[in-house]
């Protein structure tokens, strides 16, 4: 039997490595992306998920999350959601719901609490530092306020077959009230079909929404690409008509696994990603664009985690 899950960013691999000992241990897919996620928004020092994730330009923590079900393509989705510790277990319980499954704002922080999920300030003393700090800096250089957009996104197979699709962002750092990004839409942030595979995204919403990424990677798969060339085919290209358009693109990345749990990832910046299945052990890696459609995958050097330790800890001044 097969089982694998992949998640973007080195933040993911420890929520990886719980993933897959559930995934081992003949668990849902569903159970594996939802524990895999909340360990990431669980933790203080990610800034861009969860607990300790930065706020809009108002100070205010709004958080994006989605979960859908690749038997039964259901959706349960949260955007601009507050004060909830999980999201992406608001939105796993939506996903039961046949209406009212996509919830924003107030309307979904007051069913999370109806329901009687944990309600808990999430933002952080060392978040509430670096907006503050952030602030100062674009008031006094007149820089653009926007910056850092690192969702956790995230795709599991179990052994009986099914695959879930996740994913939960605080989305852009200073973004302004109301703004939603991929992360929970269908499509864009995420797809998943049990019978094909699926995807997920990480990088600016904005430019995302504009292509569909994670359905035209699944629909790509169902085509007989595999994982690596579908990335491939479907970041690239679309890389290159917003450069063709705008003169640049956003930065994005995308994780794909498929049936099989076989696994790709396409990247227009340097990006690390955690992969397991029941053939290799959980790794991270790190991703850039490499020549003519083609990605770089490399294993991650002990030297880049130390840096990336210090300074996701790193005081601030
Ligand atoms: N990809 C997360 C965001 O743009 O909000």
């Amino acid at each position: 039997m097969v089982w694998g899950a992949i998640a973007t960013w080195r933040m993911a691999h420890d929520g990886v490595v719980k993933a897959l000992d559930l995934l081992e241990r003949k668990q849902h897919s569903g159970d594996a992306v939802e524990e895999l996620i909340k360990t990431v928004e669980d933790y203080p020092y990610y800034k861009s998920v969860g607990y300790g994730g930065l706020p809009n330009a108002e100070g205010i923590l709004e958080m994006d999350a989605a979960f859908m079900d690749g038997d039964s393509f259901k959706i349960g989705a949260v955007a601009g959601i507050t004060d909830v510790s999980n999201p992406i277990s608001v939105a796993r319980k939506l996903s039961d719901d046949k209406f009212n499954s996509f919830r924003v704002g107030e309307g979904a922080t007051r069913y999370a609490m109806t329901e009687g999920f944990h309600r808990k300030n999430m933002l952080t003393e060392r978040a509430h530092k670096i907006w503050e700090k952030r602030l100062k800096e674009i008031h006094e250089n007149n820089l653009n306020p926007y910056n850092g957009h690192d969702t956790v996104g995230a795709i599991t197979l179990d052994q009986m077959g099914s695959m879930t699709a996740g994913t939960s962002s605080s989305g852009l750092f200073m973004k302004k009230p109301g703004r939603v990004g991929d992360s929970p839409l269908s499509g864009s942030g995420f797809y998943v079909d049990s019978q094909i595979g699926g995807a997920t995204a990480t990088g600016l919403g904005e430019d995302l929404m504009k292509g569909c990424l994670s359905y035209e990677i699944v629909r790509l798969m169902g085509e007989g690409l595999s994982p690596q060339a579908a990335c491939d085919k479907a970041v690239y290209e679309f890389h290159d008509k917003l450069t063709a358009r705008y003169g640049k693109a956003g930065a994005f990345s995308l994780i794909a696994m498929n049936k099989a749990g076989e696994w790709g990832v396409a990247t227009n910046v340097e990006f690390t990603f955690s992969v397991g299945n029941d053939k290799e052990a959980p790794q991270i890696f790190i991703a850039n664009m490499g020549e003519n459609h083609t990605t770089k995958i490399e294993s991650i050097t002990q030297e880049w985690l130390d840096a990336y330790e210090k300074r996701i800890k790193a005081p601030i001044e």
